[in-house]
């Protein structure tokens, strides 16, 4: 697990920046694609830990009720996040939110129709909702590999379907999700044991960007890290407040970064320029999150 070298809606690193590296890598490519045609996108909401996903699916449930929660939220275990292959986006003109309405963005329509060119899809479509379970997500991209992205697209076909339907001669050759030094077992679990990310003391920004990027070790190899109150925000942190441990284990932090109430930009590319509208929620008190958000 590495952190992308990208911007995020928020400051600091926390688990949910971590992605595996062949799909982090992909993204780096993916968000510098889009930077060169001045789409500038943001990760919301990457790797998951089974508890993460629990509190996020109990919040779901205790605000909205099962049935509904079920169609915006996976089961714990059942998440992709929990991959570490999936991540959230969004875009500052929706405030980076994580809302249908980032579909309708230039940078939610670049996204669909280009990131299969980087091996992503756009993993629940608002064509597919019966055969994926959920609700349509234009902001959940899920790294599959370029050839069976490519394939996807083309077809219009989801990952179900594929799966259900495409017989063994039609399947595509898949690209390694992983590689060599992707898979260091060793790792594994200490990542799972992953404190959840509540921060309590204002995040001060890791330093993804280096070119220490890819060789960084995941969020446990820490020992005891500041004390955090409180994580920036996202559409599907909404856990209940009362389940929140200490924060132990966050990535080692270096460089406190201005607090603009802007998505952090942490690519270097991305530093020149910042969003106009954006203002992510970062160092406030956490917000219930609103109905039409997840
Ligand atoms: N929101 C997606 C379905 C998840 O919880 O993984
Ligand atoms: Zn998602």
């Amino acid at each position: 697990m590495v952190v992308p070298n990208i911007s995020f809606s928020y400051t600091g690193v926390y688990e949910k920046s971590y992605m595996r590296k062949k799909a982090a890598q992909a993204l780096e490519e993916l968000f510098a694609a889009a930077l060169k045609e001045n789409y500038r996108l943001y990760g919301v909401s990457a790797y998951r830990s089974y508890e993460r996903q629990e509190q996020i699916y109990k919040n779901n449930v205790r605000k909205k009720g099962e049935e509904k929660a079920n169609q915006v939220s996976a089961l714990p275990g059942s998440s992709e996040h929990q991959t570490g292959l999936a991540i959230d986006v969004s875009c500052s003109s929706v405030n980076c939110d994580l809302e249908e309405s980032f579909g309708r963005t230039q940078e939610g329509k670049w996204l669909k129709k280009n990131c299969h060119r980087f091996g992503f899809i756009i993993r629940y479509p608002h064509w597919r909702e019966r055969v994926t379970g959920y609700s349509y997500e234009p902001w959940h991209i899920r790294y599959v590999g370029k050839n069976l992205a490519k394939y996807l697209y083309q077809k219009k076909l989801t990952l179900e379907e594929y799966y259900q339907q495409t017989t063994i001669e039609e399947k595509v050759e898949s690209d390694p999700i992983s590689d060599v030094d992707d898979i260091q077992l060793e790792n594994e679990p200490e990542m799972t044991a992953a404190p959840t990310p509540r921060v309590t003391e204002a995040p001060v920004t890791a330093t993804p960007g280096s070119s220490k990027s890819h060789t960084q070790t995941a969020a446990p190899k820490q020992t005891k890290a500041p004390k955090q109150t409180k994580e920036p925000e996202d559409s599907e942190n909404t856990e209940d407040e009362t389940t929140d441990s200490e924060e132990t284990a966050a990535p080692e932090q270096t460089k406190k970064p201005e607090e603009t109430g802007k998505p952090v930009v942490t690519k270097k590319p991305a530093v020149t320029e910042e969003p106009a509208t954006a203002n992510p929620q970062e160092d406030t008190e956490p917000e219930e999150a609103s109905e039409e958000e997840n």
